[in-house]
């Protein structure tokens, strides 16, 4: 049985540490700091400095300053020629410290694997570390050897248009995907960088860039686990978010990245700011000028400066003024060339400047990409089972534009993604259609915003002609991503014009929505009767959604988020508290909206089957739990329909009774399998009673004495199963955290 505990801190012996991959002993890690040392103390403070400098190519990149050693990190660089060059151009410099390579890879390099919150939907670790590492194999071939990713960032918000980016509104679940992919990425050759430290997810009004309140112990619980994840899992740095948390911005927060980060979890990697976010501290109000900000930033913990170029401009003069001590410019020196004597940068050969991005996508990541893309696939209804499309089906009319949306479908942030290596779902039907005898016609209806329709009557003709319609409409990739918060989530322009009349045709329907984030489905969740939610799938999206629809392949995603009927409930999540008037649907003065229900649509972990499971005989085996016990619970499943299918079984928690307010449930182990038609499995789970408690303000964690109530299912609505009680309190100091919770990474 797979395990994944990461609400408890970290264990990494004193030892050794994880790092690409490899243990590095105590040995070699003395080694690492006695190189540090001696280089430290041969450089300048303009060198110094220099380390601390990240740049994006394009302007105001002055190649000649990597030369004079004023650029220690680079970024934007995507070719192997520029990154030979800048390598070559290091190398005459005084010291000859060869630069990190950054760059957005979040969800692929050229080969595009569905953008990460559909990920997340695949509810496989395993998945998410293929996708990664595949991602960090192509970029790492060219030199690349950073990646600005995870982003860790917990979102219950989806007018947040970087919702698209993480994986959704849990923290076990983004816990466990984060180490995935730290580890996929570092597999593959790239350092990772956990971003947007911290609570970035959750800007006030959904606007990206606003202001974030979350109380501390909200922090420790809900919103720093997945970051915590990424310390165990061995990232390499970490980026400080843009906003102001509790009105201290993230970029100039001690709490934030030396309390937590450095003291509580013993991170002993960099930190970079966001694009600019050191120079931003003066709009944030925290600074008078750009020198302030710069030294505030590097105060707090900020050791490097994206963008900003305020570290180079400005420390140096800090500190020859005694504004500064150079004590913690070489503590962030330190930190980064730790990082580069790790990640074996100065013994590497330069990149080789002929290598291209154009020997991908080759057929095997390809194929990687299309397994990826089709566990990613949500199927949200499916009434009257007009999904797999039938055999009896001899037509498909295929409408809507984002049927055959090479650039759209790859989604935000893809790197080197190429529209042309698109496999469009349009392709994909066609294709899937064609072995069968079936005949596709296609018919946009509108252009890609549904500004106009004057297609539609032709689309209507088409449907007319047709069995079956499959609708592919959503969210063009624009309208998703950073500086896309959105107040309306209904989908854009006049594509609900457009479902409405084709839903009007009477005749049998399935909708595929591309989109990164949950859509506002209104009347139309009723109207039409099959849904299949396929993110930005990517590059081999056509041939995955195909798959799906033909019943090649079984759905098996589920929501890493919750559904909204409406904007108006946004934030909305499953593991809420609890509030003195729950709702009863007969009383006003409970818990509800006077003109909407207060349910989600379709709840976190939702997704049907083309197949039907069936749970029974859960059983609690350990009614008692001490210290270092571990919940024992386990569940037999079985596939009660006619065809092979996979299931994500999970196991909630509740603490009904405690010292405050805890939350109605909480995901607290998950486990996906495949059965057979008939086939039944005996799941078993353990979570360690030390990941069943809540953290207070000052970080300590509590797991309080008394019942603990189970729930067993296939969605956040599980069933009730049973309790089980924690014997005594157990209370963790933070101090006593990182060497004593959960060694599950370190394994
Ligand atoms: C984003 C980061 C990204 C950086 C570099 C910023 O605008 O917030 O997530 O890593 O740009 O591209």
């Amino acid at each position: 049985m797979r395990l994944f505990h990461l609400p408890g801190p970290v264990r990494l012996s004193a030892a050794c540490v994880l790092f690409l991959g490899a243990l590095v002993s105590a040995k070699a890690q003395d080694d690492i700091e006695r190189k540090v040392n001696d280089l430290l103390s041969a450089m300048t403070l303009e060198e110094k400095v220099g380390q601390l400098n990240l740049i994006s190519h394009g302007p105001p990149l002055r190649w000649e300053e990597i030369s004079q050693g004023k650029i220690g990190a680079l970024l934007n660089f995507n070719s192997a020629a520029d990154v030979a060059r800048a390598q070559a151009l290091a190398r005459q410099s005084r010291l000859k410290i060869p630069p990190l390579f950054g760059l957005d890879i979040l969800h692929g390099f050229r080969t595009q694997f569905p953008i990460p919150l559909g990920e997340a939907a695949a509810f496989s670790p395993r998945l998410s570390g293929v996708a990664s590492e595949w991602a960090a194999r192509e970029a790492s071939y060219l030199g690349i050897n950073w990646t600005f990713a995870p982003m860790a960032d917990l979102s219950r918000d989806s007018r947040w248009g970087r919702i698209v980016e993480g994986f959704g509104e849990d923290p076990y679940l983004g816990a466990v995907l984060t180490a995935a992919r730290v580890e996929g990425f570092r597999k593959g050759g790239l350092a990772t960088s956990a971003k947007h430290f911290a609570g970035y997810g959750a800007p006030q009004g959904g606007r990206d860039y606003d202001t974030t309140y979350i109380p501390p112990a909200e922090m420790y619980d809900t919103y720093l686990p997945p970051f915590r994840a990424a310390v165990a899992a061995g990232s390499v740095s970490f980026m400080a978010a843009f906003n102001a948390l509790n009105g201290v911005p993230s970029t100039a927060n001690p709490w934030l990245l030396t309390e937590v980060l450095r003291n509580q979890w013993g991170f002993d990697g960099f930190v970079t700011s966001d694009w600019s976010g050191i120079h931003e501290l003066t709009a944030h109000g925290v600074a008078a000028d750009d020198a302030e900000a710069a030294r505030k930033a590097l105060l707090a913990g900020v050791d490097m400066d994206m963008m900003g170029e305020l570290y180079v401009k400005h420390l140096p003069g800090e500190v020859r003024a005694g504004r500064v001590p150079e004590s913690a410019v070489d503590e962030a020196v330190r930190r980064v060339l730790r990082a580069k004597f790790r990640l074996g940068l100065f013994d590497r050969p330069d990149a080789n400047p002929i290598r291209s991005d154009a020997e991908f996508p080759s057929p095997e990541t390809r194929q990687v990409a299309r397994e990826v893309a089709r566990e990613t696939l949500v199927l949200l209804q499916n009434r009257n089972n007009v999904l797999p499309v039938a055999p009896s089906v001899r037509s498909i009319a295929v409408i809507g534009p984002l049927a055959d949306a090479a650039r759209d479908q790859l989604g935000p942030h893809a790197a080197r993604g190429h529209a042309q290596d698109s496999v469009t779902i349009l392709q994909g039907i066609r294709q899937r259609a064609q072995s069968a005898g079936i005949a596709v016609k296609y018919v946009p209806a509108c252009d890609l915003f549904c500004r106009t329709t004057d297609q539609l009557p032709a689309a209507l003709a088409a449907a007319q002609e047709a069995d079956l319609v499959i609708a592919a409409f959503g969210e063009p990739q624009d309208l998703s991503g950073e500086a896309a918060s959105r107040t309306r989530l209904a989908p854009s322009g006049k594509q609900v014009e457009v479902l409405e009349a084709l839903v009007a045709t009477g005749k049998p329907m399935a909708l595929v929505i591309v989109a990164g984030r949950p859509l506002e489905l209104g009347a139309l969740a009723q109207k039409i009767p099959s849904i299949l939610m396929a993110w930005y799938p990517g590059t081999e999206g056509g041939p995955a959604v195909a798959d799906v629809l033909f019943g090649d392949t079984n759905p098996s995603g589920k929501l890493p988020l919750s559904w909204p009927r409406a904007v108006g409930q946004l934030p909305l999540y499953y593991n809420r508290l609890p509030t003195g008037r729950p709702t009863l649907h007969n009383n006003r003065f409970t818990l509800q909206y006077l003109d909407e229900a207060i349910t989600p649509l379709y709840p976190f972990g939702w997704g049907l089957s083309y197949t039907t499971f069936a749970y029974k005989d859960a059983a609690i085996e350990t009614p008692r739990l001490n210290a270092g016990d571990a919940l024992k619970v386990s569940v037999t499943v079985t596939n009660t329909g006619a065809r092979a299918g996979q299931e994500v079984v999970q196991l909630y928690t509740r603490d009904p009774v405690a010292s405050r307010s805890r939350p109605l449930r909480e995901l607290k182990a998950f486990e996906k399998i495949a059965l057979e038609p008939g086939q039944s499995k005996r799941v078993s789970f353990q979570v360690p009673v030390e990941s069943l408690g809540f953290h207070l303000d000052d970080g300590t964690y509590v797991a309080e004495a008394g019942a603990i109530q189970v729930f067993l299912g296939g969605n956040a609505e599980a069933e009730a199963v049973g309790e089980t009680a924690i014997a005594n309190t157990i209370r963790i100091p933070p101090s006593q955290q990182r060497a004593s919770v959960s060694a599950t990474r370190a394994q």
